[in-house]
């Protein structure tokens, strides 16, 4: 945390814990509308090569929240889309002078190419099938208002794993929290190789036995956008073998949480009582995505001296 957030895989546990710390430092202004100072005169540019919701708008109101100034690109609007490269866009916003970019992209790998070139801090917001940091915080932020430690945790992650950065990111900070990672899905879309990550993570092609026990489900959607073949005939068979319904609750432990990085495609990997059930926590993570973005902006690039009580 040094210079930028990269991925989960870079930081020690002290460095994940003291985000999530911080981050509970901030959630209560997630109601209250309080404004703070502490990255005033900073200037953050969100640069999004990919669409997104949830992630572009929270970190855009977590800057403002701490004071920062806050300017976003989309790459569809950009001299991107006049054949500008990656390496001259960014080189382009850096002459202006931003003390961050929040960065999304398609290629995975992309952050780490710009931090290697440039002094600005860089923070990953998604890059291709590789990680996606912030979700994994958010996530385990989200998970710990439930349970009272990630240890010994069973987490099933449940869909196409092979081109999630979620799972990816996931499975990395999960594992260094000694919750056991059990990756779900039809067998090509969950590549042998994530299991050599980490002796906490298993896998299994079937949805009964990654969810029978299970603490925690995180559902994840099928990244057609992501795909140049056919994984599996028909959406209507996928939801049939690896589709969430109400019936596999009873498999999982009866506190167990479910939960979704978003966007949710209803009945196909997750059915609308789930999504909807008092223990979704789906929208949770929304919000809690706001205060652990605080948390990684104050940290990177606020003041030393601890921030104010919140009221
Ligand atoms: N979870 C997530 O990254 O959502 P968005 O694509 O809407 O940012």
């Amino acid at each position: 945390m040094k210079k930028g957030l990269l991925g989960i895989e870079a930081l020690t546990t002290e460095e994940i814990q003291a985000i999530l710390d911080r981050a509970r430092h901030y959630k209560p202004l997630e109601r209250s509308g309080q404004k703070l100072d502490r990255l005033r005169g900073k200037t953050i540019i969100h640069l999004f090569y990919e669409n997104s919701t949830r992630t572009r708008i929270s970190f855009e109101l977590a800057a403002r929240r701490l004071g920062a100034d806050t300017v976003s690109i989309t790459a569809q609007a950009s001299s991107v889309q006049k054949g500008e490269s990656l390496l001259d866009t960014l080189n382009t916003l850096v002459a202006m002078h931003p003390d961050a970019i929040v960065m999304r992209h398609s290629a995975s790998g992309a952050p780490h190419f710009l931090a290697r070139y440039l002094e600005t801090s860089i923070i990953n917001a998604g890059d291709g099938t590789h990680e996606h940091p912030t979700q994994a915080l958010l996530d385990a932020f989200t998970i710990l208002e439930y349970k009272p430690t990630l240890e010994g945790l069973k987490v099933a992650i449940i869909g196409d794993i092979a081109h999630s950065r979620v799972a990816r990111s996931n499975l990395l900070l999960l594992s260094k929290f000694g919750a056991q990672v059990v990756l779900c899905g039809p067998p090509p879309l969950v590549p042998p190789e994530l299991a050599r990550l980490s002796p906490r993570v298993s896998l299994s092609y079937d949805v009964d036995e990654a969810i029978r026990g299970a603490d925690v489900i995180m559902m994840l959607r099928v990244q057609l956008e992501r795909q140049n073949e056919p994984y599996f005939p028909s959406a209507q068979e996928y939801f049939r073998f690896y589709g969430l319904r109400l019936d596999h609750m009873r498999l999982a432990r009866e506190d167990a949480i479910v939960m979704h990085p978003g966007p949710i495609n209803r009945g196909r990997e997750i059915t609308s009582e789930v999504a909807d059930f008092p223990r979704s926590v789906i929208l949770n993570q929304v919000a809690n995505g706001v205060a652990v973005r605080m948390a990684v902006l104050d940290l990177l690039l606020g003041p030393d001296q601890p921030p104010p009580e919140i009221n």
